[in-house]
């Protein structure tokens, strides 16, 4: 097993900008884990599964599912589909089956076996307290539901999806109390997790602030 950095956080708390960097810093490998979630919510979606179905359709459906994170990319049943997940309509969805429990047991070993051979920086949210409870080094990274909201509402206008500030501020609102709702693996800060505010902290400043506390004490 390689050694594992965990992070957890909301959404638009910018998990992702930092946990790329860090692991390209230190030559770790990193996943995605919502990436996961969503790339199970779009198969789910496009074979027209809904909300309300019960657990043996879900299940009947996850067993012929192939997902898989490497090289920054996600593969649904080998076609790479990172692009394809990154709607508000899939954030969504992810989000909602992600509370199920057969969507959740589906997914574990496959994020767990991600550092059977490699050192790791993983994000998410139930990094530091389910799937990697014995990480190596635990974060929680946090901003402001306004400062999440215009992160999110850049990068989507970014990438051409046509949303107003207010939209994205209900997503990222909505979100936050889907996944910390839950009864499953809610979002939560772990204990032994170091928090990091990101809302007035630039990019640079936070990946500063992690790797300090990586490097103390190794
Ligand atoms: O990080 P993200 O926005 O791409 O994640 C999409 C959804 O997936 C998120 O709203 C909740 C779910 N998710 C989860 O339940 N557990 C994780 N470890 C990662 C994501």
């Amino acid at each position: 097993m390689g050694k594992v950095i965990a992070i957890d956080g909301p959404s638009g708390a910018g998990k992702g900008t930092i946990a790329k960097l860090l692991a390209g810093e230190l030559g770790f490998s990193y996943l995605d884990t919502g990436a996961l979630y969503r790339a199970v919510a779009l198969a789910l979606r496009g074979k027209g599964v809904a909300p309300e179905d019960n657990n043996e359709k879900l299940k009947t459906i996850l067993r012929d599912m192939d997902v898989r994170f490497a090289d920054g990319k996600v593969f649904l049943n080998n076609k790479d589909v990172s692009e394809a997940i990154r709607t508000p309509e899939i954030g969504h969805y992810s989000s909602v089956f992600s509370a199920r429990k057969v969507v959740r047991d589906f997914l574990l070993d496959i994020q767990r076996s991600a550092s059977r051979h490699s050192d790791l920086v993983a994000e998410g949210r139930d990094m530091t307290t389910v799937v990697f409870p014995y990480a190596w080094k635990k974060f929680y990274l946090d901003a402001s539901v306004e400062e999440r909201a215009k992160r999110r509402y850049l990068q989507l206008k970014k990438k051409g999806i046509n949303i107003t500030e207010s939209e994205a501020k209900k997503d990222v609102v909505e979100r936050d109390v889907r996944d910390s709702g839950r009864d499953i693996a809610p979002l939560r800060k772990a204990d032994d997790a170091v928090i990091i505010d990101s809302s007035s902290m630039t990019i640079d400043k936070v990946l500063e602030n992690i790797m300090k506390v990586v490097r103390a004490n190794n």
